[in-house]
């Protein structure tokens, strides 16, 4: 779905049934039937329209990750509640000034969020501007990668979760790229692709390589870098985004895009091995395998797509430079934000910020409009947390200590186990509430989320 004279407007059905996942029949959650949802395609300026209507048998709501709008009345307001069989109408205009980039779209519905997205409801938003009008960029070919995983049983349907693999953070062995199976993707002939990547899954790491082929970054969540970085792996937490170019070279040939082992932490005060390894505990065969939920590496990288050249390509040149990206005032708040994990009686093991579950009625941080903050956030827990705050990009200024290798815009920044990450945050133009939380999306159902309040 494109803008057209100024307004994207739309219908959008969430619902639950049979979907074509890689050329199986899955029972799943979708907007519209699609794995992954429509790409939804807008310009700054525009006004967008959505006509929701939830035909799920749970409450659901929209959420606009990454987007700079308003986070009241029917625009990105996470505390809607959205019966079953409810409908309702969004609307809201893209900022003139907002920059371009990989945006998404998801439920955010608190209690919900991991099982909604489990189920497949995550689709692209995508914001056209300065970026894309580099002669470079423009010239690459364009493909969007949306990375989910899923967890089914041989017919297809959905495998129960638990509270024991909520906890670590659901992961599914079924790992798609755009709904397929190790799709094939090609260079085009002038031998220069521009992949923008979504980690629409609710806890799954992705550490992406081309088989140690270079590729080069030019944005991240918040849009575009100053100039490109060349690479040999990513690492994509759930919530973040990517855009990276791949460049052909005279040879021919096929190597493949990997997920290679990654180790995000787990539950080892639980027991280790014995407790969490038994099929009982797992919810289910193969759901929640290995890696993932123990935080166990296993040392294979996976085939996640394969591409192809067949042609013998002239290697053309990349940009120099691409959008600059300001240096921010030095801040006039300082806080820290402490995230650990504790037992709650009743609840079992809860997800805390500064050593609070989240409450709905509680006002966690309140802060001034039109003020430039730095937030210290302090991972003293035993698993890796990417914390995400709405509506206000931000830039993180050190980590550990040291400063990033590039400055970046980014929503969603990893905060390791033992790590301590300072981020810079401008608030501008939205007076609100809206939340920060863990992008593990069970992390934040089970507590790990704070409100916000812009005044
Ligand atoms: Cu992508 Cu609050 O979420
Ligand atoms: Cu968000
Ligand atoms: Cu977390």
């Amino acid at each position: 779905y494109q803008s057209r004279d100024g307004l994207l407007e739309l219908d959008l059905e969430a619902s639950s049934g049979a979907v074509d996942l890689g050329g199986q029949q899955a029972y799943l959650l979708s907007y519209n039937g699609q794995i992954p949802a429509p790409r939804l395609e807008a310009k700054p300026g525009d006004t967008v329209r959505i006509h929701f209507t939830n035909n799920l048998s749970q409450p659901t709501n929209l959420h606009y990750h990454g987007l700079h709008i308003p986070v009241t009345g029917n625009a990105d307001n996470v505390f809607l509640n959205i019966e079953p069989g409810e409908r309702f109408d969004y609307e809201f205009t893209i900022p003139q000034d907002h920059p371009a980039g990989t945006f998404w779209y998801h439920p955010h519905r608190h209690g919900l969020v991991a099982e909604q997205l489990f189920g497949g409801l995550a689709g692209l938003f995508i914001v056209r501007g300065e970026l894309d009008d580099i002669p470079e960029i423009k010239a690459a070919q364009e493909e969007f990668l949306v990375l989910q995983d899923f967890a089914l049983d041989e017919n297809g349907r959905m495998l129960p979760s638990n509270h024991t693999s909520a906890m670590t953070g659901r992961e599914g062995q079924l790992i798609t790229i755009n709904g397929q199976l190790n799709p094939t993707l090609s260079l085009p002939a002038n031998g220069l692709l521009r992949w923008r990547i979504l980690n629409a899954s609710p806890s799954r790491f992705y550490r992406l390589s081309l088989e140690n082929h270079p590729f080069y970054l030019i944005a991240t969540e918040g849009g575009s870098l100053a100039e490109p970085v060349e690479m040999s792996e990513l690492l994509l937490t759930p919530g973040q985004r990517a855009e990276v170019l791949v460049r052909g070279d005279r040879n021919s040939g096929q190597y493949s895009l990997q997920n290679l082992p990654y180790n995000r932490g787990g539950m080892g005060m639980m027991g280790g091995r014995g407790m969490m390894g038994g099929r009982g505990m797992m919810g289910g065969r193969g759901m929640m395998g290995g890696r993932g939920m123990m935080g166990r590496e296993d040392n294979a990288p996976t085939v996640l797509a394969t591409l192809n050249y067949e042609n013998a390509v002239e290697p053309v040149s990349l940009p120099t430079k691409l959008v600059s990206i300001p240096t921010l005032p030095e801040p006039q708040q300082v806080r820290r934000f402490q995230l650990n994990h504790g037992m709650e009686p009743g609840m079992g093991m809860v997800f805390l910020i500064n050593g609070q579950p989240y409450k709905s009625d509680r006002i966690d941080t309140q802060v001034q409009l039109n003020t430039v903050e730095d937030w210290e956030i302090v991972n003293t827990g035993m698993m890796d947390h990417p914390f995400h705050i709405h509506t206000n990009p931000f830039q993180v200024i050190s980590r550990n200590g040291k400063s990033e290798p590039y400055p970046a815009w980014t929503d969603t920044v990893l905060v390791a186990r033992g790590e301590t990450v300072r981020i810079r945050i401008p608030f501008r133009d939205f007076a609100g509430k809206t939340v920060y939380h863990c992008h593990i999306l069970d992390h934040e159902d089970l507590g790990m989320m704070g409100n916000l309040e812009i005044r």
